[in-house]
């Protein structure tokens, strides 16, 4: 199976080049991050919104987990934003769903997460091989030059990947508007919602990068014809976040798995409603509910803290009506829950097959 060896093989030490996106917040388990380097991708622990205890311990589980397979971090480096809307009006518009799941009015703060440099430099000393950014990754390049470990900056559009190289990333993950999660936008853009697609994005940031550049396609794709479609446009790997979210050592909450069998593409959304930047979410009452109050939000950081308690509490109480869940357009193909050593072996055979039919569709030149 070295069909898809590419230049990302190379550069992390691995035999796909298919990565597990960084995901924060509970997904990316030791266990899921470990299981996918194991299985010969690469696993990436996402780390933002914790400590530097908890990253030493994630660290040095993850990679027990890996069986000497190299593994990756993922830093969220977007400062915060000023609020558009009022606290008062928040805590109007929240109220009936705090209420149905019985929390006071008004939230108390949650504790406030050590910062994204900490972060990375305890990931590095624990022996983390490769930094995934979102957002400008300027501020921790020079620590991760010094540690000899490549950054790899996500970015949405062409005028990003651009500032990336220009900082001097080591390659980038292009990141199309069909992806789950928020979206990596910064630079002169940071206020786009991200619009271009995938397949739109990739060959044109190579492009201009001059193919000098390896890039890396993160958005839509859940099986290997969206692998072997990104590698035919230029791409050298995939970045997938939706796809592992079913696997069973992956950490979501069982509602969050459930809600992603048989989503259809149109029910995600594009909202900064729920945390103050643009992410794609799972339609439902209380995703719905904010993105059309219009009373603005708290701001990145702020409003993601205000709705804390009710996640947890949505989740505790298998509340899918009331839990904003991340999800891509393409979760609709994700498998149903089983070990991610499988998900990698599908995703590779898949990527196979899909490459052979093309060259057999193209015929003989
Ligand atoms: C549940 C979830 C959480 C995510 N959290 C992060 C994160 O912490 N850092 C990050 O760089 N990207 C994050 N993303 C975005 C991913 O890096 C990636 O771009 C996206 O998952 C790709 O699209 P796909 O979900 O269709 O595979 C997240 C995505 C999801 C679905």
């Amino acid at each position: 199976m070295t069909v898809i060896r590419t230049v990302l093989c190379e550069l992390l030490s691995v035999r796909y080049p298919i990565m597990l996106a960084g995901m924060a917040g509970g997904p990316n388990t030791p266990e899921l991050v470990g299981a996918v380097s194991r299985a010969g991708a690469f696993g990436v622990l996402g780390v933002t919104g914790t400590t530097v205890g908890a990253v030493e311990a994630a660290t040095a589980e993850a990679q027990s987990h890996a069986n000497g397979a190299p593994i990756g971090v993922n830093v969220q480096l977007a400062p915060t934003t000023p609020a558009t809307g009022t606290f008062e009006r928040m805590v109007e518009v929240l109220a009936p769903f705090r209420a149905e799941l019985g929390l006071p009015r008004e939230p108390a703060r949650p504790p406030v997460p050590d910062p994204p440099h900490d972060l990375v430099e305890a990931a590095l000393a624990g022996g983390a091989r490769a930094v995934t950014t979102w957002h400008d990754p300027t501020p921790i390049l020079a620590m991760c030059r010094a540690a000899a470990v490549p950054v790899i900056a996500m970015t949405t559009t062409v005028e990003g990947g651009r500032l990336a190289r220009d900082a001097g990333v080591d390659a980038v993950i292009a990141q199309g508007a069909e992806s789950g999660g928020h979206r990596s936008t910064f630079g002169r853009d940071a206020a786009m919602a991200a619009e271009t697609g995938t397949l739109a994005l990739v060959p044109q940031m190579r492009d201009a990068l001059d193919g000098k550049l390896p890039i890396i396609a993160s958005g839509g794709i859940a099986d290997g014809r969206g692998i072997a479609a990104a590698m035919l446009v230029g791409a050298v790997g995939v970045s997938l976040g939706t796809v592992f979210l079913p696997a069973l050592e992956s950490g979501v909450a069982p509602i969050h798995r459930e809600a992603l069998r048989g989503l259809q593409p149109e029910d995600t959304i594009v909202t900064d409603a729920v945390t103050g930047r643009p992410a794609r979410w799972i339609r439902n009452r209380i995703v719905d509910a904010l993105a059309t109050a219009d009373v603005g939000t708290l701001g990145w950081g702020d409003q993601g803290a205000h709705l804390a308690d009710i996640r947890r509490a949505a989740a505790e109480q298998g509340r899918a009506d009331l839990l904003p869940m991340l999800a891509g357009q393409a979760a609709g193909l994700a498998p149903a829950p089983c070990p991610a050593d499988l998900i990698v072996a599908d995703l590779v055979a898949g990527t196979h097959a899909a490459l052979a039919m093309a060259r057999g569709a193209a015929g003989p030149a």
